[in-house]
């Protein structure tokens, strides 16, 4: 990518990958992002736990009943935890990681999608975050946020269309309503 605003442009979810494997390099790449991630007063509360292995892929994929299916098919699912007691503002040390491993990944020429665990609910209609949790062994302390998918793009997203930008949300010195 040859600069940041390319990179926002082109940065679309990404739900279908190829088989092909991440390479040690760039699983590397994608995580120094998350650890060099802003965090509040430095507390970094996140943690991570990657998985490739397929079957523990196709159990995390049934964790809702909508939106989960891709990391059924992606390469590397990488749980995205934080620590409650270390930050009052994990969520958005979390949230904040979880964006700068997708951004690192596009710039690798990946594919990611984030997949909303905190808050969601499996088929079942029990916590998912919960469903996460037993599967991977999660001690009770940490929360679950995100599992963000990542592989090599069997799909093509059309970058952001500009004409679409809703600049009706931007407002200049105050707030101001508009028709
Ligand atoms: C907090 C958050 C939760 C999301 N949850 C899901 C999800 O559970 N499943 C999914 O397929 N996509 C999920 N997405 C991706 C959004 O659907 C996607 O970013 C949005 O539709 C805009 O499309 P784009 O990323 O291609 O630009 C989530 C994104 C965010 C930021």
């Amino acid at each position: 990518m040859n600069n940041f605003q390319d990179l926002v442009r082109n940065r679309r979810s990404i739900r279908k990958y190829t088989e092909e494997p991440l390479s040690a390099e760039q699983v590397e790449t994608i995580m120094k992002a998350a650890l060099m991630s802003p965090a509040s007063k430095g507390k970094n509360p996140w943690q991570f736990v990657l998985v490739e292995d397929k079957d523990t892929l196709r159990k995390l994929s049934l964790c809702k009943e909508h939106g989960s299916k891709p990391i059924e098919g992606c390469s590397l699912a990488i749980v995205v935890l934080a620590d409650p007691f270390a930050s009052d503002v994990w969520i958005e040390d979390a949230a904040i990681a979880s964006i700068m491993m997708q951004l690192q990944a596009e710039d690798l020429g990946l594919g990611s999608c984030w997949i909303q665990i905190r808050e969601r609910l499996t088929p079942a209609g029990t916590p998912a975050d919960e469903y996460v949790r037993e599967i991977l062994d999660i001690p009770l302390q940490l929360q679950v946020l995100s599992v963000v998918t990542f592989g090599h793009k069997a799909q093509d997203r059309p970058p952001f269309d500009e004409e679409k930008l809703q600049w009706e949300k931007v407002h200049i010195g105050q707030y101001k309503l508009k028709e």
